[in-house]
């Protein structure tokens, strides 16, 4: 279903790597509303070649970015805006990564050089993005950006390890820099707390698949999908959520107001007979 809601609007989309990525999902809904965008990624992730499928379908082009690097940022919204012919008006931030995860380390035994990598890639460079943005003055007023979170920032996810901390930090820039942004240039910035979702990010998640199992279970509407969260982040990027900033919004099926189901209960139950 396609409604136009971004008819006109521009903007650049971070982190698609494969269809199963969020920001996949999210450049093809934004595509089908009518809105025009760059993609964007780290060049390692660029060798892989599966984004040129994505910039095919959605007449997009890509430019590569590590997202940690000024630099990059800088001549990626220069050449975004020379691309797509003015401003823009929506920006999504759908970037996650820690070291210590993919290496395996427990949250007790971290190597500190691997959390600063993580920290600066996961949580600083939504601030960097930002930042070169707003010096460069490339957003429109009215624009919109959007970072995407987990609950774990909240909440005791043991496995979620160091990127727990790194989506508080992710929160808390939305919210500082969403101030600045706001009262200045009119523009608004919020994350979206994700439920778990089945991508190559997700999937690094130790006992992934039991986590999304329950939190499905957890959920009186069950677990959000990818496109559901692409389709939230449209109405994000649209004019129908003008005064929504500064906010922390879940995206998760009532996940995060549940104590307990009846569902998970039972299994406790069942257990004991
Ligand atoms: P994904 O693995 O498809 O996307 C992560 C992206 O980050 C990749 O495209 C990767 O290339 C990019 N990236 C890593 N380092 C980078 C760098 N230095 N510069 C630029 N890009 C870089 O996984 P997914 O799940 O689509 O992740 C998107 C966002 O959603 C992340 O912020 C993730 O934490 C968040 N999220 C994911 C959930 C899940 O269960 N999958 C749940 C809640 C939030």
């Amino acid at each position: 279903m396609s409604y136009n809601l971004l008819k006109g609007k521009r903007g650049i989309i971070f982190g698609a790597l494969d269809e199963n990525s969020i920001a996949w999902k999210t450049a093809e809904r934004v595509h089908e509303e009518g809105g025009t965008f760059v993609l964007t990624n780290a060049p390692i992730a660029l060798r892989m070649g599966t984004l040129k499928s994505l910039a095919e379908k959605t007449n997009s082009q890509i430019i590569p970015a590590d997202a940690t690097s000024v630099e990059d940022l800088e001549n990626l919204v220069e050449k975004a805006t020379e691309i797509l012919g003015g401003k823009l008006d929506f920006v999504l931030h759908s970037i996650g990564m820690s070291v210590n995860v993919r290496k395996g380390n427990h949250y007790t035994n971290m190597n500190y050089d691997f959390t600063t990598k993580g920290w600066d890639i996961s949580a600083v460079s939504f601030h960097k993005t930002m930042q070169v943005l707003y010096k460069k003055d490339a957003m429109n007023e009215w624009g919109s950006i959007v970072a995407l979170t987990y609950m774990a920032a909240q909440r005791v996810f043991p496995d979620y390890n160091d990127m727990a901390d790194n989506k508080a930090y992710l929160e808390s820039i939305a919210r500082s820099f969403g101030y600045f942004f706001g009262t200045e240039k009119k523009v608004r910035v919020n994350t979206i707390s994700q439920s778990p979702t089945p991508t190559t990010a997700g999937q690094g998640v130790k006992g992934f698949d039991g986590f999304i199992a329950y939190a499905d279970k957890m959920s009186p509407l069950g677990n959000a999908t990818a496109l559901e969260c692409a389709d939230y982040t449209v109405t994000l990027f649209s004019d129908l959520t003008k005064k929504v900033t500064l906010q922390n919004l879940y995206n998760d099926g009532g996940f995060s107001n549940m104590g307990v189901s009846q569902q998970v209960m039972q299994k406790f139950v069942d257990e004991q007979e």
